[in-house]
């Protein structure tokens, strides 16, 4: 084989000794490699599981015999419709019935998931095996929320006990600011926290701490995670230095963004408090070194690990600042809503795994009928972030063209967005509803809400959020919006004239996943849920979901245009367009 990283994860893949001089297949039949794919990287090495073809083929067999049938159609020729295409986790439910999958079809879904690996490699991922090959790294988040006596080991090694040592060592600093016991430099409180990250290192925590608002009972979160000054400036003229702790969070301690940010707070801080400031700054960071160069003493310096990606963070350390908000016992709580969303994935038979249902759902819009994008629309104001959330996870994730393994040829990773409802009905659902673009949606709600006393605002909420899904659903033909306006007393001819502009094709693909309330058990169960989504869909896909070096060029180009914008360094061996946007932005800058 060749390529440093492709022995190397070989080499991991079959553990410690010497590899022997015989066919790659020999030595893992042999050693008893456990994961074939894991080496399918490697040149030559013919043991990807091949049935793929075979298992899309049964796919397109079923989009093909499907064609025409229009989803509201499907109830009929199946009453049992709803029971066959959900399914549930404890309270959980997720339903696929309004989307044009019968049970045909998702269980050739099903099998194209076996077949892509879906359950070998989510086992090897709970084994700790370096399932990100392009980084030779193993993929361990799950072991951020596992409980004592859980078994997690990184090619072998135990990673629980620092894990656990950590884990208690942030939750302990966390408790500590709460109550006071670790106070600002006069002695008092810190009533403000803010935290300055980027990406994984800021999206998870954000999008946590607002979804638990209910539960928040520490002190005030911010966030500041734009190297635009606008951002570092807008949070902190709002804050008073002597009661601020600033949280630097970044896995490298060297993402650009972050650190202007974190010189631009220490700054602020020394004006504020002088030689005191050092006491007012934790990191969470996997280079520890880092953070003491900073000036940020290793007590309140909290690690996590390589093996743990940053979009996948936010059960590490990194959720410090989660932590402080929501306090000890709300944030296990939050944990085990992950660990319970695991196991579910490691022992739920795919007909029933809500995490494989809902990567069946991705992969036929995407793949079988071509669909670029999807929307993610909670009706849940609190989780305002969880579509930017998810926006990392799943694009930095599966926005990716280079396979790892023989996946699914063809499209990866569509468009995510969203934004709550009932919000995008005012906004965007126009064009969800009769674009000629068609977007799967995917609804979030709660059964129930934290406010009892305000319920019939929950009433509405979800009387909306199902009457959403239904409209995108049943559409309305043009004779019954013609037949409606002349039951409201319209002209015939203006009745005809209007009713093509007020029909609704219908048909448009929905899931909707109903949970108890969003509480912290809750929100862990929905992250992990959706992380483990992600991971089925890379699989099938072939892509390697947790590398990101597509981030990479425009960082590098970043760097070397900044002198160029300062005018340090000269621009003209640039491009025509950019050399053209320097020249008017120097020109801007000087008028
Ligand atoms: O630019 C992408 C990225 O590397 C993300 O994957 C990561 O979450 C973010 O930057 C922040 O990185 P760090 O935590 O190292 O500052």
């Amino acid at each position: 084989f060749s390529g440093r990283t492709k022995a190397r994860t070989f080499q991991r893949a079959l553990g410690p000794g010497p590899v022997e001089d015989m066919p790659i297949r020999a030595i893992l039949r042999q050693r008893r490699a456990p994961v074939e794919v894991l080496c399918a990287d490697i040149d030559g090495a013919d043991v990807t599981p091949q049935p793929i073809a075979a298992a899309w083929k049964a796919v397109e067999t079923a989009r093909d015999r499907l064609a025409g049938r229009r989803i509201v159609d499907l109830f009929d020729t199946d009453p049992e419709r709803f029971e066959r295409l959900s399914a549930r986790a404890e309270d959980m439910l997720l339903d696929l019935s309004k989307t044009g999958l019968d049970a045909g079809a998702l269980e050739a879904l099903l099998n194209l998931a076996r077949a892509a690996g879906v359950e070998t490699l989510r086992d090897a991922m709970f084994e700790g095996r370096p399932i990100n090959a392009t980084e030779g790294r193993p993929v361990l988040h799950a072991a951020l929320r596992a409980r004592p006596g859980d078994v997690f080991a990184a090619e072998g090694v135990d990673v629980m006990p620092e894990v656990l040592e950590t884990r208690a060592r942030a939750l302990d600093f966390a408790e500590a600011v709460r109550s006071g016991a670790y106070a600002a430099a006069d002695g008092g409180r810190f009533t403000d926290v803010v935290n300055i990250g980027i990406g994984g290192s800021d999206l998870g925590p954000v999008m946590a701490v607002r979804a638990l608002a209910p539960v928040h009972d520490g002190p005030r979160c911010h966030f500041i995670s734009n190297v635009d000054g606008a951002h570092a400036q807008d949070v902190l003229r709002t804050l008073d230095p002597a009661r601020t702790l600033v949280l630097i969070a970044s896995k490298t301690f060297t993402t650009i963004e972050t650190m202007t940010n974190a010189d631009t707070a220490m700054r602020w801080m020394k004006a504020g408090v002088g030689e005191a400031a050092g006491g007012h700054f934790a990191a969470i960071s996997t280079a520890l070194d880092k953070v003491e160069a900073f000036g940020i003493d290793p007590a309140r310096a909290f690690g996590f690990w390589d093996w743990v990606g940053g979009r996948y963070s936010v059960w590490s350390s990194i959720g410090l600042s989660l932590m402080i908000a929501i306090g000890r016992a709300d944030f296990e709580a939050f944990l085990d809503g992950g660990r319970a969303m695991d196991a579910h994935f490691r022992t739920a038979p795919l007909d029933k795994n809500l995490p494989v249902l809902l990567a069946a759902a991705g992969v036929w819009h995407r793949n079988a009928l071509g669909l670029g994008s999807r929307a993610v629309i909670p009706y849940d104001q609190r989780l305002e972030r969880l579509p930017a959330y998810l926006q990392q996870l799943d694009m930095e994730s599966n926005g990716k063209t280079a396979r790892l393994r023989d996946g699914l040829p063809g499209e990866t990773g569509p468009v995510v967005w969203g934004e709550p409802g009932t919000n995008g009905q005012h906004a965007f659902f126009q064009l969800l509803h009769q674009g000629t673009t068609v977007i799967p949606v995917e609804f979030l709600v709660a059964a129930t809400g934290w406010e009892p006393e305000l319920a019939h605002h929950h009433s509405l909420l979800l009387a909306n959020c199902f009457a959403q899904s239904e409209a995108l659903m049943a559409g309305r033909s043009e004779q019954e919006a013609h037949d409606m306006m002349i039951a409201e007393g319209m002209e015939a001819a203006e009745a005809r004239r209007l009713a093509p502009h007020r029909a609704f094709s219908g048909d448009r693909p929905s899931t909707m996943l109903i949970y108890r309330k969003l509480d912290p058990y809750t929100l862990g169960r929905l992250v992990a849920l959706y992380e483990h989504r992600v991971f089925s869909e890379g699989v099938i896909w072939g892509v390697n979901a947790y590398d990101q070096w597509g981030v990479e060029l425009g960082k590098t180009l970043a760097k070397a245009l900044e002198p160029m914008v300062t005018g340090e360094a000269s621009a003209a061996e640039k491009d025509g367009s950019t050399i053209g946007l320097i020249g008017w932005m120097k020109a801007l800058q000087s008028g």
